[in-house]
């Protein structure tokens, strides 16, 4: 998987799984059973990279099934990349010392690779965030970041921490959804943009939407690959999920093609602040 690498030399593949998917209905049992055939098959055909956070109540699934590919030799630690998240009601707790340690044991690792607050919890974050400056300089993560950013939480954090950035924001980031003023300071200071619902969920109106069909059609490739391979030529790390052996394989395959500029053009069009995960719901008083 290439690579992309982060304002601290770490290196981070250019496209993640996300697994919040794996823990959306079913038996105890069955979810781990599911997880370990998604994760096991992503990591067969070469995804290295997994999001997960503490809110999804995965992490101890994932845990299992990473220490099995691991234990069979299938994988070394140093070759995946695994983010995990302080979700809000954790940042309460204002302990980040305490919440990654919960982390590092339910996912039976030594260390994270990037370390995200979930969310800019208005009265908590900046506080959990210097917080979770100490815990990078501890060697505890790799990397670190924050989730569902604007700009105005960025300049925030700036007053606090000058010299220590998130090195990623995650945010939902898509065709419908290019913020531009967000990716100007990202780029302005040098913070990757890693980009959830990357394929905007592929709800009814984006399987339809026109632009996407001819440039399928094109280039004779899916929607999602064109979607993905959009992220990969304008150097967003695209997250995407699915529970499709063939959807996943597909997602990957985009390595063999280039969007035109003009096409490229065509897709940075479609933007129309379309949010699939509003704030309000997840994050009171953002
Ligand atoms: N930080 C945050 O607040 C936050 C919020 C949301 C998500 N995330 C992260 O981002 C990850 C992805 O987000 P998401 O699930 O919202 O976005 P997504 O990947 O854009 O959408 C997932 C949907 O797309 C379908 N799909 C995937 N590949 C496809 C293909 N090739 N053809 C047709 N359908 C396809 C999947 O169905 P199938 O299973 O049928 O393929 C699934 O229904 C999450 O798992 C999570 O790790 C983070």
């Amino acid at each position: 998987m290439k690579k992309i690498v982060l304002r601290n030399g770490v290196e981070m593949p250019a496209i993640i799984m996300g697994t919040s998917i794996c823990d959306r209905k079913g038996s105890r049992k069955r979810l781990l059973n599911k997880m370990a055939d998604v994760v096991s098959f992503a990591v067969q055909n070469g995804i290295v990279g997994f999001d997960t956070s503490r809110d999804y109540s995965n992490e101890a699934n994932l845990g299992k099934v990473f220490g099995g590919l691991i234990r069979s030799g299938s994988i070394k630690r140093e070759d995946i990349f695994i983010t995990t998240k302080v979700g809000n009601g954790q940042q309460r707790e204002k302990n980040m010392f305490q919440q990654i340690d919960i982390s590092l044991k339910a996912l039976k690792l030594d260390y994270i690779d990037l370390w995200l607050l979930h969310w800019p919890l208005p009265d908590y974050y900046i506080d959990n965030w210097k917080q979770v400056c100490d815990v990078y300089k501890s060697g505890k993560v790799r990397a670190i970041g924050i989730a569902n950013t604007r700009e105005r939480h960025i300049k925030e954090i700036e007053k606090i921490t000058p010299d220590l950035l998130p090195h990623v924001v995650q945010i939902e980031y898509h065709p419908f959804r290019t913020v531009p003023a967000m990716r100007a300071i990202c780029d302005e200071k040098k913070i990757q943009i890693e980009a959830y619902s990357a394929n905007c969920v592929m709800l009814p109106f984006v399987r339809e939407n026109d632009v996407l069909n001819r440039l399928a059609d094109k280039y004779s490739k899916t929607i999602t690959q064109i979607m993905m391979r959009w992220h990969i030529q304008q150097g967003t790390i695209p997250i995407f999920s699915s529970l499709n052996q063939k959807h996943i394989l597909e997602n990957i395959d985009v390595f063999d093609f280039t969007i035109e500029d003009d096409d490229m053009k065509l897709l940075f069009a479609l933007n129309c602040d379309y949010k699939f995960h509003p704030e309000s719901l997840n994050c009171p008083g953002y």
